[in-house]
């Protein structure tokens, strides 16, 4: 008898599928195509002489602990320093003893679902929300209710309609996620009345609230709103960071800042997962970190970024069809385009490619099949003569289906009678 793998998966590697996206995320090799699919920092913004030099640093004067295993909370210094940041850069400070440092923002992530949601428990996402964060929670067994956005994020009413409807049904959900900052896809930032309304909302039904925050310091311009963290009084939000965005992905460190039960849970869950975070990571970050680094950089990343936006929306509002909708985001590395109802953004992809531009379509991140006329525009990556460039040959795919979709509900137009 041969070896037939498909009859050892579990009930949750059954569920598990290729996004949409990572498979369309493979054609995008080509040196020739211009790229605003992924969500990736620009390389050129990596603060390569300084990570160099911290390198050497770590190297030098920490090399027996920094290539050793490490406490699973973390490495001692570097919590420290993220809870004393949360509180001088965010007005959420916190103890040591709320800090856990995770593989990336996205192991946080996991690692609370893993610790608080049984198979079948119901989590509360905006729709659409992060795609990661869908397949987290799909792993996790966990029902998925999308609530309804409008151009402020999560619509509160939706939400209190959502828990009603549910505890109609006797059910209840525990967990509210939320990218109230610069969200992913939308780019959209939840202002303060409503992250107020939402943080009662969560109070009076008893949901905690995870608070995910990758692009939160990436603001470049309008005024900081007040994190979900720093309007909670009782340890109900969960806090995401991570330094992905901010410094460099491949470092995979990010943490979670939540109530010490939930830390001291999350610690035996990820000793199951990987131990400790790398080590050698976390050594670099905090050396980066106590050289006063890091602040300078996100300044320099911020005016790199910025440009890139205002290229991308200034291109946008020039050369896209007036019937196309986008965002202008104020921070973060996202618009968000909503093309007229009739059309269709997977549809147009592979037009858009053989034009040599590619996106990401945005039905994937809804929880309901919506959202096929969306997809989401990333700035930071591409370099800028070929943003305008990019948008161009959108704008011109965008224009020819719309004529297309014009002729066909108009047949006389194109002399078929
Ligand atoms: C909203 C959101 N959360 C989490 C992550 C994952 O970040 P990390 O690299 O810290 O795992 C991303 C990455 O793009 C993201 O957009």
């Amino acid at each position: 008898m041969s070896f037939e793998a498909q009859s050892f998966l579990s009930s949750v590697a059954h569920r598990l599928r290729a996004s949409e996206i990572r498979e369309l995320l493979k054609l995008l090799d080509h040196p020739e195509m211009i790229s605003f699919a992924g969500g990736l920092p620009n390389p050129a913004a990596f603060p390569r002489d300084a990570i160099q030099e911290v390198v050497g640093h770590v190297m030098t004067s920490h090399a027996a602990e920094a290539l050793q295993y490490g406490p699973t909370e973390g490495h001692h210094r570097l919590r420290r320093a993220i809870a004393g940041g949360m509180g001088a850069r965010y007005g959420a400070p916190q103890e040591v003893d709320n800090i856990l440092i995770t593989t990336g923002s996205q192991q946080a992530l996991s690692l609370l679902a893993q610790i608080v949601l049984d198979p079948g428990d119901s989590v509360f996402t905006a729709n659409p929300t992060y795609l990661g964060a869908l397949l987290t929670f799909n792993a996790a067994s966990s029902r998925v209710e999308g609530i309804a956005c409008d151009e402020q994020g999560l619509i509160p009413e939706a939400l209190e309609r959502r828990i009603d409807e549910l505890a109609a049904a006797g059910a209840r959900a525990k967990l509210l996620y939320l990218v109230p900052t610069f969200d992913n896809p939308t780019g959209v930032t939840m202002p303060e009345d409503r992250r107020r309304r939402v943080y009662e909302i969560a109070c009076e039904r008893e949901l905690l609230i995870a608070e995910d925050d990758p692009y939160g310091l990436l603001r470049y311009d309008g005024k900081n709103v007040p994190l979900l963290k720093s309007i909670d009084t009782e340890g109900r939000v969960a806090y995401l960071g991570t330094f992905s965005k901010i410094l460099a992905p491949g470092f995979r460190v990010g943490w979670l800042a939540a109530d010490p039960l939930l830390i001291r849970k999350a610690v035996l869950a990820k000793q199951a997962q990987d131990l400790c975070t790398t080590t050698f990571s976390q050594y670099c970050i905090f050396e980066i970190i106590h050289d006063n680094a890091l602040f300078p950089h996100i300044e320099r990343i911020k005016s790199i970024y910025r440009a890139k936006r205002d290229l991308m929306l200034r291109a946008a509002e020039r050369m896209l069809p007036r019937e196309v909708r986008f965002s202008r985001p104020e921070g973060g590395l996202f618009l968000w385009v909503e093309l007229p109802p009739e059309l269709d953004a997977l549809a147009l992809l592979p037009k858009a490619m053989d034009r040599g531009v590619a996106y990401v379509i945005g039905r994937p991140f809804f929880t309901d099949d919506s959202g096929r006329n969306t997809f989401r525009m990333n700035f930071s990556y591409a370099s800028d003569d070929r943003i305008e460039e990019g948008v161009r040959r959108l704008a011109e795919v965008i224009a020819a289906a719309l004529e297309d979709s014009r002729a066909i509900e108009r047949p006389d137009r194109i002399g078929i009678f």
